[in-house]
């Protein structure tokens, strides 16, 4: 109750961000005293947010805190599923985890976890993925489409759009994709995108999308062998607030899920090539099976790489580390 009032007030400080709003229309509006106003207002204090209040006039909020809480990714979400249920952790070992426990025990669609810290971020192929304190969104959203397994791969290419449009809307960065699921800015590493299944033979349970984005690291903030990688900070020579880029991606995810769910996969791969960096170029593609040269001829309805090599074979790419050469 207290939270939800707290989360109305919030809500009403950012509607009228520019002025005051006065406490008997805050008291009105949301049925509470004065008193409980100042008490929810301190609250909001103790956790970062700087609010004004000035006699006669009321409230106003002057700056929030970069906190990856739910009040703050709800204010900013436009969705009707997707972020509805959130889970928020200081520190966890990986969100990936947490998702796979709670997809098992029937979470609903939409439900996300997000962590300001993991000790033990999973990356692609048995990797592991640096996710220190503060400075990055770590999270996992479960989606549960009635779809065979195969299609599976398609939802990484989904994700990455909904990832490319939300940075490019949020920081004006142009934020590109390398097959299959790395988002990169000017040739570096800023998100990774691991999607994991929890599926019978002919249909799947659940997706498991996890992103991890390099949002506010400064360069020192990169362990030394990791030269490929920025942050949206240091492209954009600015800080992006974490709670609002998240909300955007979960905003454009939902769209763009929607879209695949009503017309097919058809715009999501228009879309997609419309972004990635690797099409028509020669790359080397490191699979399980060996190293494969080629041209990036496209991808399939399938959302699998296509690679011409030299003798004119055409090779289909499930899984690979993809270098543009
Ligand atoms: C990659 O290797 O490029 C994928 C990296 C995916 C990292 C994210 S961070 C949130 C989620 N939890 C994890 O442990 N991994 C994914």
């Amino acid at each position: 109750m207290a939270d939800s009032i707290r989360q109305r007030l919030l809500q009403m400080l950012e509607e009228h961000a520019e002025t005051y709003v006065s406490g008997q229309m805050i008291s009105e509006t949301l049925n509470v005293s004065r008193t409980a106003i100042w008490k929810h207002v301190s609250e909001l204090r103790k956790n970062g947010y700087e609010v004004e209040a000035v006699q006669k006039k009321g409230y106003r909020i002057v700056s929030r805190p970069d906190m990856l809480s739910k009040e703050e990714i709800a204010l900013k979400l436009t969705t009707d599923f997707l972020g509805k249920t959130i889970y928020t952790y200081p520190t966890v070992e990986s969100t990936q985890f947490i998702a796979h426990d709670l997809a098992h025990r029937g979470t609903p669609e939409g439900t996300i976890i997000v962590a300001d810290e993991q000790t033990a971020g999973k990356g692609r192929l048995g990797r592991s993925w640096h996710s220190p304190s503060g400075s990055g969104i770590w999270t996992s959203i479960i989606l549960r489409p009635k779809l065979p397994p195969q299609r599976a791969p398609q939802f990484t290419l989904i994700a990455a759009v909904s990832v490319v449009h939300a940075i490019r809307k949020q920081t004006g960065l142009e934020a590109e994709i390398k097959w299959p699921n790395d988002i990169l800015i000017d040739g570096k590493k800023v998100v990774g995108i691991l999607t994991e299944l929890q599926a019978e033979a002919d249909q799947i349970k659940s997706i498991i999308i996890g992103m991890g984005i390099n949002v506010n690291a400064s360069q020192e903030d990169f362990p030394e062998d990791l030269t490929t990688a920025t942050s949206l900070k240091i492209e954009a020579g600015r800080e992006i607030t974490r709670s609002a880029l998240l909300a955007a991606i979960l905003n454009e995810l939902e769209t763009l899920y929607e879209e695949y769910l009503n017309n097919g996969f058809r715009m999501i791969k228009l879309l997609w090539e419309s972004y990635a960096v690797s099409l028509g170029r020669k790359i080397k593609a490191r699979t399980i099976n060996g190293v494969i040269e080629g041209l990036a001829k496209g991808i399939t309805e399938e959302g699998v790489l296509l690679l011409e090599d030299e003798s004119g074979k055409m090779h289909y790419i499930y899984s690979a580390d993809i270098e543009i050469c």
